[in-house]
């Protein structure tokens, strides 16, 4: 008996796609199997198998070469569509950190990162998400990775929880034309986990040199992920939000403070008075301190 359709196993035909569609419906959108899989050894023995059977095919053309003395065949080089493989480690980190440096603009910024392969989060992703909101803006909110509606839409808090995220803002009189958003992690990772630290310390030249060229007045870290890789700390967001903290970058130091999660706050409505006191904190914030510009 099929637990979902309620049909004996084989009697009907439909049952399989039935069953399929179900998962679709249920946001579905990964098949994973129960014991994981490393991934990065498989492709290290693919590229060592790969560069094996080069190196002999090499040594047979060259003895047929020189016993033939003519030219070598021609053929087209062959290509793959996606990027290298890579295993990431803190060179990637530290690759990340030089070409960030070199963005001398947002736009150079996402170009970088649209082409930086460093990440493994990238391959699984569909998009690199950026930014949305004005890149003028006094206030910067950042959260931590996409999720899938985002992935889709390239582009941060679209889903159930920007939705939740624009109300919050529209609760203190702002939208998206008054504050810029962005995420730690440009990259969805798989199945929505949380990403490795690793991934995070390889992101986050991106997410610094993002906020340094933006220059804006207050920062806001929306989780506690983004407020923990911000920070530089492993306190918990309930004891750091709705804190005015000092963030530093470059010769310039700004008010940031650490909110709840749009996300959680979603799993846990009974926290929306807390999100509701720090709303109001930055709101009082922007009118008593008015632009610098
Ligand atoms: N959660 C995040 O942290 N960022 C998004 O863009 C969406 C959901």
């Amino acid at each position: 008996m099929d637990p979902v359709s309620g049909e004996e196993d084989g009697q009907d035909e439909d049952a399989p796609i039935e069953k399929l569609r179900f998962q679709l419906e249920m946001g579905v959108d990964l098949a994973i199997d129960e014991t994981p899989i490393d991934r990065f050894a498989e492709s290290l023995a693919a590229k060592e198998a790969a560069a094996q059977s080069a190196a002999s095919k090499q040594a047979t053309s060259n003895k047929s070469f020189s016993r033939e003395t003519s030219t070598p065949a021609k053929g087209p080089t062959p290509r793959t569509n996606r990027p290298e493989m890579t295993i990431p480690d803190d060179k990637a980190a530290e690759s990340a950190r030089e070409i960030a440096g070199k963005a001398k603009s947002l736009e150079e910024l996402k170009t970088s990162m649209s082409e930086f392969d460093g990440c493994n989060l990238r391959l699984s992703a569909k998009t690199t998400v950026f930014a949305d909101g004005n890149p003028e803006a006094r206030i910067m909110m950042i959260g931590e990775a996409p999720g899938r509606d985002e992935d889709i839409q390239g582009l941060p808090f679209v889903g159930r929880s920007g939705q939740l995220l624009d109300r919050m803002l529209a609760a203190i009189g702002l939208d998206r034309t008054s504050v810029y958003i962005s995420n730690v992690i440009a990259w969805r990772p798989p199945g929505n986990r949380t990403p490795t630290p690793l991934e995070t310390e390889i992101c986050r030249p991106f997410i610094e040199r993002h906020i340094e060229l933006a220059e804006p007045e207050i920062l806001v870290m929306l989780g506690g992920a983004s407020a923990k890789t911000l920070f530089n700390t492993s306190d918990g967001i309930l004891r750091m939000r709705g804190k005015w903290q000092k963030f530093r970058y470059g010769d310039r130091e700004i008010d940031a403070m650490a909110m709840l999660h749009p996300a959680y706050l979603l799993r846990q409505p009974a926290q929306k008075n807390l999100a509701w006191q720090d709303l109001v904190k930055l709101k009082i914030r922007l009118e008593n301190e008015p632009s610098e510009a």
